[in-house]
């Protein structure tokens, strides 16, 4: 069975690599799919491209996993292969309640299924918009997002991170 894993992955955290690896084993293929909309494009850190570039990069190593883009309704998405199913990480329990009302309505619309995995502990804190913030102001993220993720992040805030590594150096 295929499971199509959506999600804006802006960027690709370990988080997501915890769950997909973990969905890599269970079923035979794996579809990592970045949503996308014309309409919120400036919202991004990382534009399309670059977020498939990451992706690729980041997925490079697994046997079944491909990578793909969609910019419509996911269940639009789900009816051009029949019998794939949603898969969803959950973290906490927080993000099930508003987990629970997608998976449901994808239901409704679409007739969608939606399986998740949960990631494990040691990611529930992490997330891309935290990883976003941490890497503005030049932080170090390389622990809580894969190799891909944490050189594009370097590359986009080049001079953050020069300059807080001057600074660091300067003090000790
Ligand atoms: O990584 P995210 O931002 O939590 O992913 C959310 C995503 C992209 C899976 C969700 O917003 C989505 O499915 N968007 C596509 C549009 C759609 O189908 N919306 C209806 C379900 S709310």
């Amino acid at each position: 069975m295929n499971a199509v894993f959506p999600g804006s992955f802006d960027p690709i955290t370990s988080g997501h690599m915890d769950v997909l690896t973990r969905a890599a084993k269970i079923f035979d293929h794996v579809t990592v799919t970045v949503m996308h909309n014309a309409r919120k494009q400036g919202r991004h850190l990382f534009t399309l491209d670059e977020r498939l570039e990451i992706l690729r990069e980041a997925t490079a190593h697994f046997g079944n996993v491909s990578v793909d883009t969609f910019g419509g309704l996911l269940v639009d998405y789900m009816a051009r292969q029949p019998g794939s199913v949603i898969l969803r990480g959950l973290r906490a329990v927080s993000d099930y309640e508003y987990e629970l009302q997608i998976a449901h309505l994808n239901r409704q619309i679409g007739d969608a299924e939606t399986v998740f995995i949960m990631a494990a502990t040691r990611w529930s804190f992490v997330s891309s918009s935290m990883i976003r913030e941490i890497a503005s102001y030049g932080g170090d993220v390389s622990e809580m997002v894969p190799r891909a993720s944490a050189g594009a992040l370097r590359r986009k805030h080049e001079d953050v991170y020069a300059e807080r590594e001057a600074q660091n150096a300067g003090t000790h």
